[in-house]
């Protein structure tokens, strides 16, 4: 079974060596990686780099949010190194100026509308005068206008996304747990099959397959689970 770009493993551990220990063990049934913060604070990109060199696609979850010019020279630094996939906080500022950034490069970018850890109450204590619901929607139209490629939405906003952002527009969702996984710390998670019937057109899926006895039967797995949707 070949790999499915649609699915992306997230690689949420403490170095690098442990991250391409993970790649090496996926081998060919996964071709995207998600790197984030955690890894970002030590060689991050040096790793992202050399998934680049080993044909993978890489997803910087790095959440870019600051003023327009840093915003716009990080995407057009991260832009060159060929990597595929940049998040940027969904404010209208921070959205165009990525765009602009990326400029004629191959890197997408997707916004992260609301974080999922935000409850209605949390938005109303930083000042914003709309629910949770609202928000992601206004920054989803908001993500297109800036010319955005796709947002990150959890599978339960996958559908909203895919309806206002069209069949092109990228919906990236995290919180995806097939039926036969322990479910962590997501709370409210869809199967692989469910997020892609919503709209999802990638899922991001880590510790059912990283924290597998065999992660590359885990992946296989999901990316059936994938298939029949
Ligand atoms: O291991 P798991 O599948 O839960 O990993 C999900 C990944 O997606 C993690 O890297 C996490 O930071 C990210 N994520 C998430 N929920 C969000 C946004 C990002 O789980 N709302």
């Amino acid at each position: 079974m070949k790999a499915d770009p649609r699915l992306i493993v997230p690689l949420d551990l403490p170095t690098t060596a442990e991250a391409q220990g993970v790649v090496e063990a996926l081998g060919e049934a996964v071709s995207f990686y998600k790197v984030g913060l955690e890894l970002f604070a030590t060689d991050g990109m040096a790793l992202a780099r050399a998934l680049k060199a080993q044909g993978k696609q890489v997803f910087l979850d790095w959440k870019l949010h600051d003023i327009g010019t840093t915003v716009q020279r990080a995407a057009a630094v991260l832009a060159d190194t060929g990597c595929d996939l940049l998040t940027v906080h969904g404010e209208p500022q921070v959205m165009a100026s990525a765009v602009r950034g990326r400029g004629r490069s191959d890197l997408k970018i997707l916004a992260v509308t609301v974080l999922t850890s935000l409850s209605d109450a949390d938005l109303v204590e930083m000042g914003y005068a709309e629910t949770a619901k609202a928000l992601v929607e206004r920054r989803i139209h908001q993500a297109l206008d800036a010319g955005c490629d796709g947002v990150v939405a959890s599978p339960h906003e996958a559908a909203l996304a895919r309806a206002i952002g069209g069949k092109d527009f990228l919906v990236v969702t995290p919180g995806v747990r097939p039926d036969w996984a322990a479910k962590n710390d997501q709370a409210r998670a869809a199967t692989p099959a469910d997020a892609i019937k919503a709209g999802a057109s990638h899922i991001v899926c880590g510790r059912p397959i990283t924290g597998a006895n065999d992660p590359q039967a885990a992946a296989r797995r999901i990316i059936a689970e994938m298939a029949g949707a």
